[in-house]
């Protein structure tokens, strides 16, 4: 076999090539080189989707087709090297998606995985798997596969995101699929945020048995997205090297637990054993109504649930031994 485009073919072997493709049977000798090449290669170009040139066309589509008849009115970012393929990459689909004031996009599910930026208006909402909530700009939705999604702008101005999905992966594993809500909109059975206050505040529910493969924490608003990148901005500021990092964050514990959680321990010994036991410590599964119970750390709990479930699994570990 050959690697390398063959420059001239024999009068013999274009009968061959011929007689063979016949029975769908095709030479590799002569596309080996494109199949299999030294360096990785790929349609896409870069490109860049203005937002001024973008903003004025999504708007128009408003005007063109309701959000009921095209079920999703998005206009689809296509690679200029993937054009006709409804794909921004080789491996993402990406489309602007606009819902006008008063507008339902109906409720449906389908195989592949989307996320959505929200780009501009504030006051719509998309509903998962029964629960609504209400979207601002920058905040980032989850739909996983298979959940059911819809979205709705009771607002008074329009609502602009961009929509990424994995339909080119899930279209080459010949798995795409869909289906419909029966009714425009899908019932509302959880409070909104309830998903966000039981997953998204780093505690862990007790008793915690995932329902699915999927992130049951669908919707990362950009206010406390943006807060924690401040403070990891701030905090990686200085020169702390990752050993004066971790001794930091061992010292805040340990004045967590000094605060009320083991208050008969001495603070220096205290502090060695626990450089030393850290790893165990956190390890070790706790609950956290077993923390509250009868104990005077309320403090510490209130400053930092993580640090405080840390210093909950030191006391389980000492009990048996005191
Ligand atoms: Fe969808």
């Amino acid at each position: 076999m050959s690697a390398v485009p063959q420059p001239q073919v024999s009068k013999e072997r274009k009968d061959f090539y011929a007689r063979i493709d016949t029975g769908h049977v095709a030479p590799l000798w002569e596309v080996l080189h494109e199949l299999v090449t030294p360096k990785p290669k790929t349609p896409c170009v870069p490109v860049v989707w203005k937002w001024d040139t973008v903003l004025p066309w999504i708007m128009e589509s408003g005007k063109l087709i309701t959000a009921q008849e095209a079920e999703r009115r998005v206009l689809v970012l296509e690679n200029p090297g993937l054009r006709g393929q409804s794909r921004a990459t080789h491996s993402l689909y990406a489309g602007l998606q606009l819902v006008l004031p008063g507008e339902i996009a109906r409720a449906h599910r389908h195989s592949q995985s989307a996320l959505r930026f929200i780009m501009s208006g504030d006051g719509a909402y998309t509903a998962v798997d029964g629960e609504r909530v209400t979207m601002h700009v920058g905040d980032f939705i989850i739909t996983p596969s298979w959940s059911w999604h819809d979205h709705g702008n009771p607002s008074k101005e329009p609502i602009i995101w961009m929509d990424v999905l994995d339909m080119p992966i899930v279209e080459l594993l010949d798995a795409q699929f869909m289906e419909k809500f029966p009714q425009q909109s899908q019932m509302t059975t959880h409070t909104e945020g309830a998903s966000f206050a039981r997953y998204g505040n780093t505690m862990m529910p007790l008793n915690y048995r995932p329902r699915s493969h999927t992130s049951p924490l669908f919707w990362y608003p950009y206010e406390r997205s943006r807060e924690a990148l401040a403070t990891l901005a701030r905090s990686l500021t200085g020169t702390l090297s990752l050993e004066e990092v971790l001794d930091r964050v061992v010292r805040h514990a340990v004045t967590l637990f000094d605060s009320g959680v083991a208050s008969n321990a001495s603070s220096s010994p205290l502090r060695e054993r626990f450089k030393l036991e850290a790893a165990p410590w956190a390890m070790c599964r706790c609950t956290w109504n077993r923390s509250s119970k009868g104990s005077s750390n309320s403090s510490a709990q209130a400053m930092n649930p993580l640090s405080a479930s840390m210093s909950v699994s030191l006391v389980r570990i000492r009990s048996p031994e005191s």
